[in-house]
């Protein structure tokens, strides 16, 4: 039993880091240094619209674009460049790479289709 105890709390660092990966691309997803990438693309990456206005041409939207099949270059490049409506982010390359990852992971059904 006293063997049980000592193993008890490796398991626990063990299982922690197992999901500390996928929670800290979530909690850089949900809520980077910055606007979350939430409010524009939606709790998947899948896209939402931001706003809608009125124009001469009738009704319109801003639309955050679908990611969830976006490369990890291309990831990178968006965040790190000007755009006229998403934000530029200042994460480092690990820190997209963590977003990418929880995407990939939490997309993986859309994904493999
Ligand atoms: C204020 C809204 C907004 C926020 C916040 C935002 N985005 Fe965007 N994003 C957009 C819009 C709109 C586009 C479409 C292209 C553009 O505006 O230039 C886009 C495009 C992209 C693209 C695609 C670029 C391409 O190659 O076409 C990626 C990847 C992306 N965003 C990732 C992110 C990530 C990751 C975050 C959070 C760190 C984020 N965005 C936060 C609005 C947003």
């Amino acid at each position: 039993m006293k063997f049980l105890w000592f193993f008890l709390p490796l398991f626990l660092v063990a299982q922690e880091s197992f999901i500390s990966d996928y929670e800290y691309g979530e909690m850089l997803f949900n809520n980077p240094r910055g606007v979350s990438c939430l409010e524009c693309h939606g709790e998947h990456g899948e896209g939402k619209v931001i706003v809608h206005y009125q124009d001469i041409h009738g009704k319109q939207a801003i639309k955050g674009a679908d990611i969830r099949k976006k490369t990890l270059e291309e990831m990178i490049n968006a965040v790190s460049s000007y755009h006229k409506v998403m934000p530029r982010y200042y994460l480092t390359d690990d820190e997209v790479k963590a977003i990418y990852e929880y995407l990939q992971i939490k997309n993986k059904a859309y994904l493999n289709q």
